[in-house]
């Protein structure tokens, strides 16, 4: 039995990078009057209540989505205000605080033009009708399974248009989540290897984290992007969320231009320490070697951490 619930870290610092970028990747794609087939593998329950009995419990999105909510649209980079607008959709114009933080399912909903389709997928039982329920104003556009999203990714592509949006975003709660998500990524690169693909990874103390990184950043497409963003050191145990990484495979042409605009942004933004920082990297097909992580190693660390902390 699955324990993960995004509830807890709904909103958080990771969410906000992880959001920002996917929604930037749409709509650099919806550029193109071709329809677009968005696939979320690890849906979510869609959307959080911050007043909501799990969400409280951590209110991570103190860390995130809380630093911006107040702040003047005309100060921010390009990529954070689209974020924060679309963050602000069902939340009442002038509310101090969120009353409903929007999971990456809805935000995607939210964008469809009537020819895209969204196939989201979530394993957890509980999450699967809150997401059903979340998704039901956008009718048959918006398509949920409960299944495996690894599994289920490869069953979508290539999409009849030969364009597609996949946002990979495992919780990594088992170790096997990460030989699985390049498993599930190598088959649908094989099956369509245009797409664009964008997969979340923890910043977090551990080796295998590292070698993940490198496998993510060297998958068989024409050009990826690395985009980190460090908000802490490690706790004194090694042990915790510093931040996150996200690889895409096969970027939209103008979001490195975004990023480079957006990150020094955010890192004063949501910086917690001195060692906040970002790292960008492009590598396009016959480039060089993928990078050496941004992550610092903490080599006293030696317990288990759970693989996406709290
Ligand atoms: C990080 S959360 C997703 C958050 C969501 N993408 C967002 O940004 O709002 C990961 C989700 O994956 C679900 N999950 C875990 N293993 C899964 C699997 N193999 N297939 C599909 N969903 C899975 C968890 O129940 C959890 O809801």
């Amino acid at each position: 039995m699955l324990a993960y619930r995004h509830a807890f870290h709904a909103g958080n610092h990771a969410d906000v990078l992880k959001h920002s970028v996917l929604m930037a990747c749409l709509a650099h794609l919806q550029q193109k009057p071709t329809p677009i087939l968005v696939v979320d593998t690890h849906a979510g329950a869609g959307s959080y209540v911050p007043d909501g009995s799990l969400t409280r419990q951590k209110s991570e999105w103190h860390t995130g989505l809380g630093r911006l909510w107040g702040m003047r649209a005309e100060k921010m980079p390009a990529l954070i205000r689209d974020y924060l607008a679309a963050m602000r959709e069902g939340n009442s114009p002038d509310a101090a605080k969120p009353d409903l933080i929007a999971g990456s399912p809805l935000l995607l909903a939210r964008r469809l033009r009537d020819k895209d389709g969204l196939r989201c997928c979530e394993a957890h039982p509980t999450d699967v009708p809150l997401l059903q329920a979340t998704l039901a104003p956008f009718g048959r556009r918006a398509q949920i399974i409960q299944a495996d999203g690894f599994e289920a990714l490869r069953g979508w592509l290539p999409p009849a248009s030969r364009r597609a949006l996949v946002l990979m975003d495992p919780s990594y709660e088992l170790k096997s989540d990460y030989p699985r998500a390049l498993k599930s990524l190598r088959e649908a690169i094989d099956r369509f290897a245009t797409g664009c693909f964008v997969l979340w990874i923890p910043m977090i103390a551990r080796h295998e984290v590292d070698r993940f990184l490198r496998q993510s950043m060297a998958l068989p497409v024409a050009s990826r992007l690395l985009v980190s963003l460090k908000v802490r050191s490690p706790l004194k145990d090694g042990l915790g969320l510093m931040g996150s990484h996200l690889v895409i495979l096969n970027p939209p042409f103008g979001l490195r231009a975004s990023l480079e605009e957006a990150m020094p942004w955010l890192v004063k933004q949501l910086g917690q320490d001195a060692t906040a920082r970002f790292d960008i990297t492009q590598q396009e097909a016959g480039g060089p070697r993928p990078p050496r992580p941004v992550m610092p190693r903490n080599p006293r660390s030696r317990s288990t951490p759970p693989h996406r902390p709290a």
